[in-house]
């Protein structure tokens, strides 16, 4: 057993006295009731179950497979999964989504949504990371295919998912080198 604390998507949360083998998806859906992230395989191969780490110190962010990383990965460290994205207006006092989320929604980039969850994180990483060190407009497309290439979709929405981030990153200020 260990004891574990962390912070998820800007709450922290804990002391929980965890199995020391559990897997992180579990910890979610069955301690903390958070099962947006999806269990797909089980094995590592479908990254539908990809959650972000942040390191606060650094403001820098990674990518882990939920389904086989141990809690022990995590323990005071700072995470954010599907849910944590979105943020209140302060203005109108309405939730807005991350711009990931929302171009998703308008370009209909997936079907049944599974794999959804995975995409998202994997490609709010990459929107931090051009936000952090921009990138050329000709580069954006092979980017997006490298970061996003090992994410399997069982509706087979591929296109969809790359060209709406493509065309979040080209169309957002300071994301690309102009
Ligand atoms: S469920 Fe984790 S990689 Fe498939
Ligand atoms: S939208 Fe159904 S698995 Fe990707």
């Amino acid at each position: 057993m260990l004891t574990l604390n962390l912070k998820i998507n800007n709450r922290e949360v804990g002391p929980y006295r965890v199995p020391s083998d559990l897997m992180m998806i579990q910890f979610l859906h069955e301690y903390v009731n958070l099962t947006g992230t999806k269990f797909g395989c089980g094995i590592g191969v479908c990254h539908a179950c990809v959650i972000v780490e942040k390191d606060e110190s650094k403001n820098s962010y990674q990518t882990y497979r939920s389904c086989i990383t141990g809690v022990s990965q995590f323990k005071d460290k700072s995470i954010y999964t599907v849910e944590g994205h979105a943020r209140v207006n302060e203005s109108s006092g309405l939730l807005e989504l991350h711009p990931v989320q929302q171009v998703f929604i308008e370009e209909f980039a997936f079907q049944c949504g599974w794999c959804t969850p995975g995409f998202v994180n994997q490609s709010i990483v990459f929107y931090e990371q051009c936000r952090q060190h921009p990138i050329a407009p000709s580069q954006v497309e092979s980017a997006i295919e490298a970061t996003l290439n090992n994410h399997l979709c069982r509706c087979t929405g591929y296109i969809r998912y790359f060209s709406a981030l493509k065309k979040l990153i080209l169309s957002t200020p300071g994301l690309t080198i102009t």
